[in-house]
């Protein structure tokens, strides 16, 4: 048999190789990286908007007291049925006019992708209307929208939208409504290089203009906190997440983006002399999401505040995703901060000395009264000090010099909750929900660069995917996320559509087994009814594990009867085994006895040669690859079948959650292999040459074979099995004395080494290809 060559062949080279072989599966070194499951696009069945000729899709307003979702795209609202967006209620196109674009294109701009107006700002004002800004051909504008009569119009006033939505379509900005005040961080002029935070009304107030306040940065994500207690002091903020440029030699080199949040008071209406209609409470601090093996810090790439309605608001908590800042296909991650922590740091933390050459340095941390930086509260008001413009100057000046902190702050448990390679991560969002154990826990649905969602619950410092969802059909980034606990749905933005999918598709699981791995705190099995249901809809006992992932309670499953199969002798079979989980192993059984090896092997030929099938894309490919090779594990392929084949066939399915093992048969075959007329002996001939031609193999000489008698034999067998199951075979170091071999296996010379072989795709003789 060719693989029992191969086999003994391999010995050696895999045990040197096991080093290597490792490095090249560092993946999988991060432990809960992998979704539970993968779901395909075909069966997602979204409710998909998307118009033709319109693109961008990248701005959402949700408004549940109109039962309608507001997107906002390139050059064009549109208003669509909160509970089905396919149903689309009006929409009110806002192209730019002709002489604008020609401004725009004489700035030298291109025509179509910047000199066109991106709808970027959509917000709720308090009387009901809504805001629209859009960049409008690098003339940003603004407007009220209106919705009456069941269609969109706008108002008549516009109004100049500096300093609310960017310029550029392409640059990040952040924005909120409080109130009728518009919060913004973008940048303010054509050329892109004045970054400002700015707060509308009712005064324009925006920052200092100095690299020491903001330093090229990109902005991210903006939320408010309603600190205030008492109602009585100014003590509500609004927080910024962004990254910006590092300053001077005291952190990084030049160039190095940072991380960082910044909060204004929302009370701040500026200094008097000094600061005039500036902020005096925007102070700002390092934030650090620390990757393993990672030279530069991690940047944010969004971030989401999250808040228990029914607990304090010190309990609210920052989810925020980082990404590399040198190469994309680095792992991503998700950090927690504790709200309580960033506060702290504020309100307590030391102060980073200025690097402005012309200002003197001062070591001494002389920090006067009132606290530079914080909102106006009680004790100040005592003193006199009533508002911002109240503030002495001493106070000011120093804020204004040295609006950072200089500690960095630290996310939850000192790590990230989630480091992840493969898809970068695009946007946060997090949902609360409370399970059957009247316990509530937070799920994160996390959009990635290639048009995947991803669902994670976030079990107070573990995270468990549950699902990785395929929600657009081309590789397209996710640009926005939001959610309605009104409709219990999620709506997502990319430059093609929009996408709306429930937070909890249950039924996707089969059993209660399934139903109970996934871990999904929307989700219960009912007895019953016999069905994996959303606990919400339902009145009934269900079952449910979230924290152990324990099935115990389940009920027996039915036995499952065995399909059968006759084939005729000397076909191929395949054999199919649905895994219900990418976290499940199968392995396969024949009249009740492990034959396990036997599967293997087989199973490694099956992929081999489906690896040579370019099915895929190749951007797909590369993406998919992996997913793919898991696919494939969940077949079994009996080659050219004889009499010895015969027997019963089970897949079993072994899936680990909190080191348990849960095992459970997923399908049964009984195979029967009919006798035959023998095939034609010309036939057999093509066959024959068909096998001898697939393997390509690289040789080295014979080093490396004395290592072969030195070593205990069993060790090797169980390292060999394994990496026959990972399908790792490569053997790049033996740079010395390696030569390609097209051969059958029984040609290889006999004592020189193989290192890696691979099936050949062409079916040429064999004495032509042969080195
Ligand atoms: C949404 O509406 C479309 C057409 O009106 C319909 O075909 C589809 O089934 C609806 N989807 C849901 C989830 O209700
Ligand atoms: C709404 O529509 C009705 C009838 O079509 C019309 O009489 C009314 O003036 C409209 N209202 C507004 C605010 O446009
Ligand atoms: C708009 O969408 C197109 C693809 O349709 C994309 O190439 C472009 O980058 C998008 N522009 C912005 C500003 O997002
Ligand atoms: C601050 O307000 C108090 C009462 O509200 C007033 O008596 C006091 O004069 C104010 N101080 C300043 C500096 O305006
Ligand atoms: C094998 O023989 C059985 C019984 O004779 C028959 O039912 C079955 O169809 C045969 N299988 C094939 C593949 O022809
Ligand atoms: C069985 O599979 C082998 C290898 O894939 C192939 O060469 C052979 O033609 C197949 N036999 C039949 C009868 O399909
Ligand atoms: C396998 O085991 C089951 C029960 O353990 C038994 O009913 C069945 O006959 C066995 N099958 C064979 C082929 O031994
Ligand atoms: C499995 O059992 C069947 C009968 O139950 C027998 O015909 C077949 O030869 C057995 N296969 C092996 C590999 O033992």
């Amino acid at each position: 048999m060719n693989l029992l060559l191969l086999l003994l062949l391999l010995l050696p080279c895999v045990f040197l190789l096991l080093p290597l072989v490792v490095t090249l599966r560092d993946s999988h070194s991060f432990l809960g990286s992998v979704p539970r499951k993968f779901v395909p696009f075909n069966e997602v069945q979204a409710a998909v908007f998307n118009e033709d000729g319109v693109t961008n899709y990248s701005t959402m307003l949700i408004r549940e007291d109109l039962a309608l979702l507001l997107v906002g795209a390139k050059e064009a609202v549109y208003s669509l049925d909160l509970n089905n967006i396919t149903r689309k209620q009006s929409s009110l196109k806002w192209p730019v006019r002709p002489v604008e674009n020609k401004l725009c294109v004489l700035k030298g701009r291109h025509s179509v992708s910047e000199c066109r107006n991106y709808v970027k700002i959509l917000h709720k004002k308090e009387n009901g209307n809504m805001l629209v800004c859009g960049t409008n051909a690098f003339d940003p504008k603004c407007c009220d929208l209106y919705f009456s009569n069941r269609s969109l119009t706008r108002g008549s006033r516009m109004e100049s939208g500096r300093g609310k939505s960017p310029f550029d379509p392409a640059q990040r900005h952040a924005s909120l409504m409080d109130g009728n005040n518009l919060y913004s961080a973008t940048y303010e002029n054509f050329q892109g290089n004045k970054p400002t935070l700015t707060r509308s009304s009712p005064d324009f107030i925006k920052n200092e203009e100095s690299n020491n306040v903001l330093n090229e940065p990109t902005f991210v994500y903006m939320a408010q906190m309603p600190e205030d207690e008492t109602n009585q002091e100014n003590d509500d903020k609004v927080y910024l997440f962004f990254n910006e440029n590092a300053l001077g030699q005291c952190e990084f080199y030049q160039k190095v983006a940072v991380p960082r949040v910044a909060r204004v008071c929302k009370g701040d209406l500026g200094g008097r002399k000094i600061l005039y209609k500036k902020w005096t409470t925007f102070l700002k601090a390092t934030l650090d999401c620390p990757v393993p093996r990672s030279p530069l810090p991690y940047i944010i790439q969004d971030a989401y505040l999250w808040c228990d309605p029914k607990l304090h608001w010190r309990n609210c908590l920052f989810y925020v995703i980082f990404t590399s800042q040198i190469d994309k296909s680095h792992p991503t991650a998700v950090c927690v901060y504790p709200v309580l922590d960033i506060i702290t740091m504020f309100e307590t933390g030391t102060y980073r000395p200025s690097v402005h050459r012309d200002i003197p340095l001062m070591y001494s941390q002389n920090i006067p009264f009132p606290r530079p930086g914080a909102c106006i509260n009680n004790e100040a008001q005592k003193m006199g000090i009533n508002q911002s413009a109240d503030l002495p100057d001493n106070t000011l000046l120093f804020v204004k010099n040295r609006p950072l902190m200089d500690h960095t702050i630290h996310p939850r448990g000192e790590k990230p909750l989630l480091i992840r390679e493969g898809a970068t991560f695009t946007r946060i969002i997090v949902n609360h929900v409370s399970a059957n154990d009247g316990q509530a826990y937070n799920v994160m649905f996390i959009g990635t660069e290639d048009g995947t969602l991803l669902k994670v619950v976030d079990f107070g410092g573990e995270a468990f995917i549950i699902e990785e969802i395929q929600l657009f059909q081309q590789i397209e980034p996710i640009k926005i996320l939001t959610l309605s606990s009104f409709t219990h749905q999620l709506y997502v933005g990319s430059d093609s559509g929009v996408a709306q999918i429930p937070l909890a598709s249950c039924e996707r699981a089969s059993s209660c087994l399934d139903c109970v791995l996934s871990r999904d705190p929307y989700c219960g099995w009912d007895g019953a009814d016999g069905k994996c249901v959303v606990v919400l809809n339902s009145q009934r006992k269900l079952v449910q594990s979230l924290k152990e992932g324990n099935v115990f309670s389940c009920p027996n499953s039915e036995p499952i009867t065995p399909v059968t199969v006759s084939i005729w002798e000397g076909q191929n079979l395949t054999l199919s085994c649905p895994l219900p989980s990418n976290l499940a192993k199968t392995s396969w059984r024949r009249n009740n006895s492990s034959g396990i090896l036997i599967g293997r092997l087989h199973r490694l030929e099956d992929r081999l040669e489906d690896r040579l099938e370019d099915r895929l894309e190749d951007r797909l490919e590369d993406r998919l690859e992996d997913r793919l090779e898991d696919r494939l594990e969940d077949r079994l392929l009996i080659l050219e079948a004889s009499e010895s084949d015969e027997g019963l066939y089970q897949c079993l399915s072994v899936e680990h959650q909190k080191s348990v093992a849960y095992t459970t048969t997923v399908a049964e075959y009984e195979v029967t292999v009919n006798k035959t007329i023998p095939i034609q002996t010309e036939k057999k001939q093509i066959l024959k040459e068909f096998t001898v031609e697939t393997y390509e193999c690289q040789l080295a000489g014979d080093a490396g074979v004395h290592i072969l008698l030195t070593l205990p034999t069993i060790s090797l067998v169980i390292l060999l099995i394994w990496n026959f199951y990972k399908g790792h075979l490569p053997c790049t170091f033996w740079k010395k004395n390696v030569k390609l071999y097209r051969t059958s296996l029984e040609e290889l010379p006999t004592n020189s080494v193989c290192c890696s072989c691979s099936r050949r795709k062409g079916n040429k003789p064999m004495q032509e290809s042969a080195l």
